[in-house]
């Protein structure tokens, strides 16, 4: 090869990755699902972690039997692996954590309707001290995910709460003039361990696989707070009208009166998107009537709550494609 020819292959290579970088930046939910490499890659990654923990699912051992093949991943219900790597950025953590107030979580019964891989809901536990809060998603892989991500969680608690009490320990041996000895540190880190600290997230967490427009349950629990955050698109192309009409009337059903929604709807603009995702979605996409401007109007005066608060403007950070309103409605 020339000089010059080998310069034009480098300009080339250089333009593609430049331009599949800028593809993979991209927000998934506004790319028909196509962020595969990136998606393959963080799964492979995911998944050698969980393999240490001996723990696979179905779908990630395809990924690796067909590692060699161009392997189209789509994800129907907005069920993203790894969707917490495109829309949280890591320094500042989840920005809706930060307009959420204490008092609807606190000491409260909690239901987080698609939670996806479970971390919102993990640290919406762990922050604001649930009385107990179940996350239930459509996809039995993200329900694993959820799982996993609350071992770690409780993991990450407990050495930090054992780290705490060695650390007050010492303090005390100190204070007490007594001459700090291993052995009085690791009895204290056994009764912490033994008094299970790793035991408080999971008596508070839990996950369940539901599809929650179509399930029916005989004897159903009630919620002080219920949260349903960029699900409202994904339940309205796969299920329409009805679908959506149904998600409204079960939420307040399973509201306690005086308990409250947060709904983080998606815009309309971010349907046309995704419509293609399937046929049912692209049939359904075609004969929606409510929009997402009209959710506050069938939430009102339709299904019955008394009033609505716009949560949005303390909002900031969100990641481009992310920065949607968050109303809190009130039973
Ligand atoms: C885009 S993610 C949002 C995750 C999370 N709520 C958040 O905002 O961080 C949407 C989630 O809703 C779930 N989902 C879609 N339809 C559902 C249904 N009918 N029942 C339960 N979960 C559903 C998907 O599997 C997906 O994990």
């Amino acid at each position: 090869m020339t000089e010059d020819k080998e310069n034009k292959t480098g300009i080339m290579e250089r333009k593609r990755k430049r331009k599949q970088n800028d593809r993979n930046k991209k927000n998934p939910e506004n790319q028909n699902n196509h962020n595969q490499d990136k998606d393959q890659k963080n799964a492979v990654k995911e998944d050698k972690e969980k393999k240490s923990e001996g723990k696979t699912t179905k779908q990630e051992v395809t990924l690796e039997d067909n590692n060699k093949r161009k392997h189209k991943i789509v994800f129907p219900f907005g069920n993203y692996r790894n969707y917490y790597g495109y829309r949280i950025n890591e320094v500042d953590g989840d920005p809706r954590l930060k307009v959420f107030e204490r008092d609807w979580f606190q000491g409260k019964d909690c239901l987080d309707i698609g939670c996806n891989s479970g971390i919102l809901t993990i640290q919406i536990a762990r922050k604001f001290h649930c009385k107990s809060i179940l996350g239930i998603d459509i996809d039995s892989d993200r329900v694993s995910d959820a799982y996993w991500h609350l071992r770690k969680f409780a993991r990450t608690e407990n050495v930090e709460k054992n780290s705490t009490k060695v650390a007050r320990l010492e303090v005390k041996n100190k204070v007490n003039g007594a001459k700090h000895s291993a052995s009085a540190s690791s009895v204290e880190t056994k009764e912490d361990s033994s008094a299970s600290s790793k035991g408080d997230l999971f008596e508070v967490v839990s996950f369940r696989q539901e599809n929650f427009v179509q399930s029916q349950r005989p004897s159903e629990k009630q919620y002080d707070t219920i949260l349903c955050l960029s699900v409202t698109k994904w339940i309205h192309l796969n299920w329409g009208d009805d679908g959506l009409i149904t998600l409204f009337s079960k939420i307040w059903r399973l509201l306690h009166p005086g308990g409250i929604l947060v709904l983080e709807p998606q815009p309309w603009q971010s349907y046309e998107k995704n419509r293609r995702v399937s046929e049912t979605t692209a049939m359904n996409y075609r004969t929606i009537l409510f929009r997402p401007e009209s959710f506050r109007e069938i939430l009102l005066d339709k299904i019955g709550f008394r009033r609505v608060e716009d949560i949005t403007d303390g909002l900031s950070g969100s990641k481009a494609g992310f920065d949607r309103p968050i109303f809190v409605y009130h039973k």
